[in-house]
C-alpha cells in the first residue's frame, strides 16, 4: 500500500472485479482512444484475466499493479510500474475514472511511484511513454516531472493513437 497525498495506491485484489469492471464502463469513451484493452464489451471476464496476470506479474516480479482509491475508499482509477522496457528501468502507466478526472489524482500517482521506483536499488531509470496525440497523458506527465527524451514511430493500437509514440524519463 502506497500513500500518495489524498491518495491510496493498493496491489490489485481478485475481489475488486465488479468494480473495476463499474469503473472501466463508466470511462470507456475517454479510455478506449488510448488504452487497447478498453473495448466497448469490457466485462467481468476482461476485470478477471487483468486481475489474474497482474497476480502472476507481481509474483514473477515483471508488472506491479495498483488500484488508486480516494481517502475515503472510491476507487477512481488505476496506475502501474512495468519492467518491459528491460533492466534497470520502471515504466509507469495510469489511468483515472473520467467522472474523477482534472483533481491531480493522475499526477499524484505517477509522481509517487516515480519518486517510489526510482529509490529502489537497481533502479536507474523510470520511464513513461504515451502517444502524441495525448495530450492529457502528456500534460500528467509533465507536470509530474518527467520530460520528453525521444519520439518513435509504432503501430496504432487504440483509436485515439497517432503512431508516434513519446518517450520520457523522470528528472
Ligand atoms: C489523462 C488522464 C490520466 C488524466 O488524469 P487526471 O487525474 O485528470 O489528471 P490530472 O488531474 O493529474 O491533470 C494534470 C494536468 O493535466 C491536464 N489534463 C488532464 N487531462 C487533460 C486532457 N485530456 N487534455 C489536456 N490537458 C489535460 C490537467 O488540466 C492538469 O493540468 P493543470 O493542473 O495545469 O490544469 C485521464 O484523463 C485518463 O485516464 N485518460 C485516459 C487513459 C490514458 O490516456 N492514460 C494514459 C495512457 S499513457
Amino acid at each position: 500500500m502506497i500513500n500518495a497525498g489524498g491518495l491510496v495506491l493498493k496491489r490489485w485484489e481478485p475481489a475488486w472485479a465488479a468494480a473495476l469492471v463499474e469503473v472501466v464502463r463508466a470511462s470507456l469513451p475517454e479510455l478506449n482512444r488510448f488504452m487497447p484493452w478498453a473495448h466497448q464489451g469490457y466485462g467481468v471476464e476482461d476485470a478477471d484475466a487483468f486481475l489474474t496476470t497482474s497476480a502472476s506479474d507481481w509474483e514473477r516480479g515483471t508488472a506491479f499493479n495498483y488500484a488508486v482509491f480516494t481517502a475515503i475508499g472510491e476507487l477512481v482509477g488505476a496506475a502501474s510500474l512495468m519492467t518491459r522496457m528491460g533492466p534497470g528501468v520502471l515504466e509507469i502507466g495510469y489511468w483515472i475514472h473520467s467522472a474523477h478526472t482534472g483533481q491531480g489524482y493522475a499526477t499524484a500517482a505517477a509522481r509517487t511511484l516515480a519518486s517510489l521506483a526510482r529509490s529502489l536499488p537497481g533502479v536507474d531509470r523510470v520511464a513513461l511513454r504515451h502517444d502524441a496525440a495525448n495530450a492529457g497523458s502528456a500534460a500528467v506527465a509533465g507536470k509530474a516531472g518527467f520530460v520528453e527524451v525521444d519520439r518513435f514511430a509504432r503501430s496504432v493500437e487504440a483509436p485515439g493513437e497517432s503512431g508516434v509514440a513519446v518517450l520520457r524519463e523522470w528528472r
